[in-house]
């Protein structure tokens, strides 16, 4: 590794396995894009305050262009030996351009440099990550929309439990991922922040716009103190915290796949698309992209620990360990994001089975509550009611039945009240129609909810696609 880059005071080459360890342009040479954008900022407000001149900032930017091109267009050689993307993109702008180049780094340092590079990738990514899960939000409300009467059971301790919509469920879902899209929008609004100008920790003596800065570079402001902003990476464990969540809530729609996709379930076919075959078993067809965002979930959580162990005990302000940020982020927005598009494309594919779904209505006894709802409406104190609807359902388990096919004496041994409205009630559809209660499974509630979302997606530019599941399904 040439030391010129550090300047007079090396006289010895670093020794070999330091130089690997100390190189990240594997890494970072992602910032690439967002370095030269900074640099592009940096050399303009330098020239407007007069520290460099018009004439040599111009052909700084021009140089600095040449070079953006060639990253995007994947021509750029990067060099291990020359440790960095900033270093890289530097020392090829002054090879290029001679020695003018080398005013482009007066009054800043890599330290506010890389932190401003992480600002603006991560900037960009939670809302190319935001933007994913509005597709798989606008492919779950399609789907909604195409099983509105589509019935099965809820289920709590995976028992089944009560009957409810396949949309309602579906857009439980969407719940949970309309927040994660909030907590990367929050996290992306308190980064947007510029730390340009803190140098390496203390600022610079020369006059310096950072107002300018942050303005060129959309940023809401400057940072206010110099040695945070160099030192602090909270804005790229707050990226990953809500990521790892996503990954959570991600991974928990996988397990449901699975789940259904199960014989035991039967409730979801995935297409050929999103399956695999075993290398042994004809028959298998297997739902591996759901276990693999369920796996995957794993990495996104290890990122997110990485990163926190990194800086946990670091002291202010700039510290090398924090070159090791870059590895975990690009991981977790990677992962996550190929999460979503692949669920985006299973869940736009698969096949539901109406048919498996009501029949698992029939066995689990999940009108037990509908029978100690309908006493409790009729004056018999709900815990009584409770105790009722049990010994019946005992009474079905012994004689190997189902509630409904009790007989209105069955029903009436068990308590007076009974009369024929009790069979009405217990049906699933019947049953689910009465929780009209806001948030509930009940069909106007589910549309509403479908509706809602469906503007929420169009506000954000986002079409829900006509459904193509059979309307009269179930
Ligand atoms: N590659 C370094 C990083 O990612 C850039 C900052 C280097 N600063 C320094 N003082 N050596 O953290």
């Amino acid at each position: 590794m040439s030391k010129k880059a550090w300047g007079g005071r090396f006289s010895d080459e670093l020794d070999a396995v330091a130089a690997r360890v100390n190189t990240s342009v594997d890494v970072d040479q992602r910032l690439g894009p967002e370095d030269v954008r900074g640099s592009v900022a940096h050399v303009r407000m330098l020239a407007s305050r007069g520290i460099v001149s018009a004439e040599d900032a111009a052909r700084i930017e021009a140089g600095l262009l040449q070079i953006e091109d060639e990253i995007r267009d994947g021509s750029m050689v990067w060099r291990a030996d020359r440790e960095d993307v900033h270093m890289n993109v530097e020392a090829l702008l002054t090879e290029r351009i001679g020695e003018v180049g080398g005013r482009l780094h007066t009054a800043r340092s890599r330290n506010d440099q890389v932190a401003t590079d992480m600002r603006l990738w991560t900037r960009e990514a939670c809302a190319r990550t935001a933007a994913k899960i509005d597709r798989l939000l606008a492919v779950l409300a399609r789907r909604a929309e195409g099983t509105v009467e589509v019935v099965m059971p809820g289920y709590t301790h995976l028992q089944r439990a009560q009957p409810v919509r396949l949309a309602h469920h579906l857009l439980a879902w969407c719940e949970m991922l309309e927040r994660d899209r909030g907590r990367l929008d929050d996290a992306a609004r308190r980064m947007n922040e510029s730390p340009l100008g803190s140098a390496a920790l203390a600022g610079t003596t020369f006059p310096l716009d950072r107002e300018q800065t942050a303005r060129a570079l959309g940023f809401e402001r400057p940072m206010r103190n110099s040695l945070d902003a160099v030192s602090d990476r909270d804005f790229l464990l707050e990226a990953l915290s809500a990521l790892s969540i996503c990954a959570v809530h991600l991974s928990r729609i996988g397990e449901e796949l699975v789940l259904w996709s199960a014989q035991e379930f039967g409730f979801i076919e995935m297409s050929d698309r999103f399956t695999t075959g075993s290398s042994i078993m004809p028959q298998k067809k297997n739902p591996d992209m759901a276990e693999l965002v369920r796996g995957k979930s794993a990495r996104v959580i290890g990122d997110l620990v990485s990163l926190l162990v990194l800086m946990k005990g670091l002291p202010l302000a700039y510290n090398r360990d924090m070159q090791e940020d870059k590895r975990p982020t690009f991981d977790a927005f990677d992962t996550v994001e190929d999460c979503l598009e692949v669920l985006t494309g299973a869940l736009a594919t698969a096949t539901f089975s109406p048919e498996r779904m009501r029949a698992a209505l029939v066995e689990g006894f999940v009108e037990a509550t509908e029978v100690a709802d309908w006493l409790a409406a009729r004056a018999v104190p709900f815990r009584e009611a409770h105790h009722v609807a049990g010994r019946l359902v005992r009474l079905c388990v012994e004689r190997r039945t189902t509630l409904p096919s009790l007989s209105l004496e069955d029903f009436r041994s068990a308590h007076p009240a009974f009369d024929e409205s009790i069979f009405e009630a217990i049906e699933p559809e019947v049953a689910i129609e009465r929780r009209s209660v806001l948030g509930g499974p009940a069909r106007g509630q589910v549309r509403a909810q479908i509706e809602a979302l469906a503007s929420r997606l169009a506000a954000r530019g986002v079409e829900v696609e006509p459904s193509s599941d059979r309307p009269e399904a179930g």
